[in-house]
């Protein structure tokens, strides 16, 4: 079992941000091989704007993010895209906790408009290569959301993405399992 942090950039108000991360656990749950903790970030209260610097003066918030990071042995990020980027709650989260991500890897689940959130993950990439996390390649993206999922919230192409969905699984668990070994063996040195 590999235990995958799955954080949710997602609007509290949309439903297609809702529909895209109901899909996805359903698509992680049933494979048998992951432990999962669901991030939501509209659950997660951290002070807003500017990251504090734990563990002095840490809110309980960042705490209890960074705890639920480092317990983590792989990610899974579901964002939309925000005018060719991802949204600042996201970023706000990654600021926050900072050995946690170290020599883990990251898959990307993303949604929007015409671009699919492509754009928001690449930016990701760029980010998270600061804090030693290993992107996967391979991503799931949801091309002009609104019209992917039919009235009772499945998508419309369950194929096309439930195929995605598991490259990248598969892929999680591949460079998850190869790193927690890595650092088991070896601890990483920031
Ligand atoms: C302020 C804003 C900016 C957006 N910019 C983009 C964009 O640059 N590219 C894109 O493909 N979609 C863009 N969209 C569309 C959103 O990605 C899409 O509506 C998505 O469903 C929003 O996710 P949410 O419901 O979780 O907020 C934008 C939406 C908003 C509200």
């Amino acid at each position: 079992m590999l235990d995958v942090a799955v954080i949710t950039a997602t609007s509290p108000q949309g439903r297609s941000g809702a529909n895209v991360v109901r899909w996805f656990l359903g698509q992680a749950e049933r494979r048998g091989d992951l432990r999962l903790d669901v991030v939501d970030l509209n659950r997660v209260p951290l002070p807003p704007f500017h990251p504090e610097r734990p563990p002095a003066g840490a809110s309980a918030a960042t705490r209890d993010l960074a705890a639920r990071i480092g317990a983590a042995d792989g990610f899974v990020v579901v964002t939309p895209e925000y005018n060719h980027a991802y949204p600042a709650v996201l970023k706000l989260a990654v600021d926050a906790v900072r050995r946690e991500w170290a020599a883990k890897p990251a898959g990307f689940v993303s949604y929007g408009g015409q671009s699919g959130g492509l754009r928001a993950v690449e930016q990701l990439r760029l980010v998270f290569a600061e804090l030693h996390v290993v992107s996967l390649r391979d991503t799931v993206s949801f091309h002009r959301v609104e019209g992917c999922f039919g009235e009772d919230g499945e998508p419309l192409d369950p194929a096309g993405v439930g195929g995605a969905a598991k490259v990248l699984l598969d892929q999680l668990i591949w460079w998850g399992t190869a790193l927690r070994e890595a650092r088991a063996a070896r601890p990483y040195t920031l």
